[in-house]
């Protein structure tokens, strides 16, 4: 272990070594079949990067073609392909019409199963989804949305709302999705900030076997004109619950769209802006993450087709919701224009049963299966029986994003649910990157368990020291983008100063003096150029003046046969600056005491080192989740330090976890 030093972000101590090089007969048959292959992308993307995504951006139908690449002369407002214009939605829909018009573009499966066994189930080929969506963005211009206006969609995961961000995306209409499990006083936040003219929702949605009542939400963040700039609410019918309309207001979907001649796409600039998309935001006030058009489109295109090796036979399941970025570049943008089959799932993966998802992935034949790791976690919890019982032979490739996954997690979803024979694509990206910016390519990356691998081809990411120097192989570092890359966030939706300020702001580049892209990660990388993202920057413990992540502490924790679940953050200590407090969940047959809290301490430090041996270990039944499924380590510090809860709690999933931790810690 090397000494640490004042500019260290983050120090390693992970021992993992195991290496799962891509099977033959997956290699001869994918995009990029070796990993000269893709050395070779990599050195053709390095040599002339402007060159490399100019060749990319013929991924897309283009009204104008853009000659222009890339302007840096107002950085780091970086600007692509500027004089190209497009819509994308004739890259995603139209352009399949002739090749595919009869394939399913979407494969929707309800979350109700009625008495017979049976779930609803919708197909929507290409040709209807184009029609769709053409009508219903019809029905929108006649309800006054135009280009360049923002409509915030707050809607179940049902057909429809992929529909909808489609409808805006032909107008030129800027779309703000808001997560269907958010209050109305989120709502009424990021409909202001946005301004947003309309709002798309439904009555209701169902969540593991309740129901949402979404409509009267939205009533609750427009009451007494909190939000002046509404005009129009589409609602559709899902189910069936009562609301009340308000007349001139409030429209029915069905009728509107009925009524409605289909649109043609309006053409605009590259640069127009797609999508508003508020971060989960672990910490403050949400930040609207602005996207581009093409060169969002472009990279979208890019990673969907070399990541998950879209073929046009795939079944490609990704269990995000659309409300996530991972929903509007991997469920809908990234596989439509790839022509792919999208299947969609409206509920939760426990209902009525744990074996949902394998239910569903069996029946559907689903080949490429995208999760968290926080849901491998669960599913490993749950137990072996639930996917045992159903036939997954069909899946090829399998894929993580959301957060480090844990080496054991890794290898249980390899050879569980990939039957050992499916490769794992781990995905490091955010948010603001808009695609994805480091992950194995499935034919050519020997993969390792717990780490991203190698950033994708034209990507320009690095691990360096607070004074921007690269840091050597196996040190810990801050994790940058050295160069724009097409997806890239734009800015913060009405705050210039706070976009530059959050990203670019900490380090900067020795060599050129320009800022480098930040955004909060501290890694590794390996001798290998392996990158291992090991967790927040934030979150990182000092223990006598050593820089642990969390993510290594977590995964030895998890790497134990008796835990589910973990999480560590520090709490003061008059000693070692901080001490660690690690909070464990453990399977369901295991026992919580004293004795098993000793062993855990000595696993720690046997596996990592007596530096990373927790202080105390606090046994609980769930920990605190952002809605998208991430820890939630700000509230468990303060628990550990306090013993109470002061801060912000609007993301949280479920307030109940923190009311008995907070009781439970009391207690003694
Ligand atoms: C943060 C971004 C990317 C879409 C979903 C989350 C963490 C994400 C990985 C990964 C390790 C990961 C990072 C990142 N993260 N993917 N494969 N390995 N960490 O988007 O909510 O913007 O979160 O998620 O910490 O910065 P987001």
């Amino acid at each position: 272990m090397s000494e640490p030093k004042d500019n260290q972000a983050i120090q390693s101590l992970s021992t993992e070594r195991r290496v799962f090089p891509p099977a033959a007969a997956f290699s001869s048959e994918a995009h990029v079949g070796s990993r000269a292959a893709l050395d070779a992308i990599c050195a053709e993307a390095e040599a002339d990067p402007r060159a490399f995504w100019k060749k990319q951006a013929a991924l897309l139908d283009w009204v104008r073609a853009p000659t222009e690449i890339l302007d840096e002369s107002r950085a780091p407002f970086f600007r692509w392909f500027t004089d190209g214009q497009l819509n994308l939605t004739t890259s995603c829909l139209d352009r399949h019409l002739a090749t595919r018009g009869d394939k399913p573009a979407l494969v929707w499966v309800g979350e109700p199963v009625a008495a017979s066994g049976q779930a609803e189930r919708r197909v929507l080929t290409y040709r209807e989804l184009h029609a769709e969506v053409a009508r219903t963005a019809g029905a929108l211009r006649a309800l006054g949305v135009g280009t360049g206006d923002r409509v915030a969609i707050y809607m179940p995961l049902v057909p429809e709302l992929a529909v909808a961000l489609l409808a805006c995306a032909r107008l030129g209409a800027t779309h703000s999705v808001i997560f269907g499990g958010f209050a109305a006083e989120a709502i009424r936040d990021r409909v202001r900030d946005a301004g947003c003219k309309a709002i798309l929702t439904a009555d209701g949605g169902h969540r593991r076997g309740k129901q949402i009542a979404l409509k009267d939400i939205v009533d609750r963040a427009l009451d007494g004109g909190a939000c002046p700039t509404v005009e129009k609410v589409l609602v559709l019918r899902r189910t069936g619950a009562a609301i009340t309309m308000q007349p001139g207001r409030d429209v029915e979907w069905k009728d509107a769209v009925a009524n409605a001649a289909p649109a043609d796409a309006v053409a605009v600039d590259a640069e127009h802006p797609l999508y508003i998309l508020y971060t989960s935001g672990t910490t403050g006030k949400p930040k609207g993450v602005v996207h581009s058009t093409g060169g969002y489109g472009v990279q979208v295109a890019y990673t969907a087709k070399l990541v998950f090796d879209l073929k046009d036979d795939d079944v490609y399941w990704c269990t995000a919701d659309i409300g996530w970025v991972t929903g509007h570049s991997y469920v809908v943008y990234g596989p439509l224009l790839n022509g792919a089959t999208v299947l969609m799932y409206e509920g939760a993966p426990d209902f009525p049963d744990k074996d949902r998802f394998w239910k569903i992935a069996a029946e559907e034949k689903v080949t490429i299966f995208y999760t968290a790791p926080t849901a491998i976690r669960a599913f490993m919890r749950w137990g072996d029986e639930h996917p045992q019982r159903h036939d997954l032979s069909r899946l090829r490739l399998l894929g993580s994003v959301g957060e480090p996954i844990n080496p054991e997690a890794w290898m249980w979803y390899q050879r569980t649910i990939g039957g050992g024979r499916c490769p794992i694509v781990d995905t490091w990206w955010q948010t603001e990157t808009g695609a994805i910016m480091i992950s194995p390519l499935p034919g050519a990356t020997a993969t390792k368990p717990g780490s991203c691998t190698r950033p994708l081809p034209g990507i320009a990411a690095d691990v360096v020291d607070r004074q921007g120097k690269p840091v050597a192989a196996g040190s810990g570092g801050f994790l940058v983008i050295r160069r724009p890359w097409p997806s890239m966030l734009r800015t913060i939706w009405g705050d210039d100063a706070r976009y530059e300020k959050s990203y670019f702001s900490e380090i900067r580049d020795p060599e050129t003096g320009r800022m480098l892209y930040f955004a909060g990660d501290g890694a590794r990388r390996d001798e290998d150029g392996y990158f291992w993202v090991m967790g927040r920057v934030d979150d990182v413990i000092n223990v006598s003046g050593h820089r642990l992540g969390t993510a290594e502490i977590e995964s030895a924790l998890v790497a134990h046969t008796d835990v589910a679940e973990a999480a560590v953050v520090g709490r003061p200590d008059e000693l070692k600056g901080q001490g660690i407090v690690a909070f464990v969940t453990l399977k369901s047959s295991r026992e919580k005491s004293d004795a098993v809290a000793a062993a855990l301490r000595e696993h720690v430090a046997r596996e990592i080192g007596a530096l990373a041996r927790p202080d105390e270990i606090r046994f609980t039944d769930a920990l605190p989740k952002t809605r998208s499924g991430k820890i939630m380590r700000r509230l468990l510090k303060e628990l550990a330090a306090s013993g109470k809860i002061s801060g912000d709690t609007t993301t949280l999933e479920d307030m109940n976890v923190i009311s008995s931790l907070a009781s439970q810690m009391g207690e003694e």
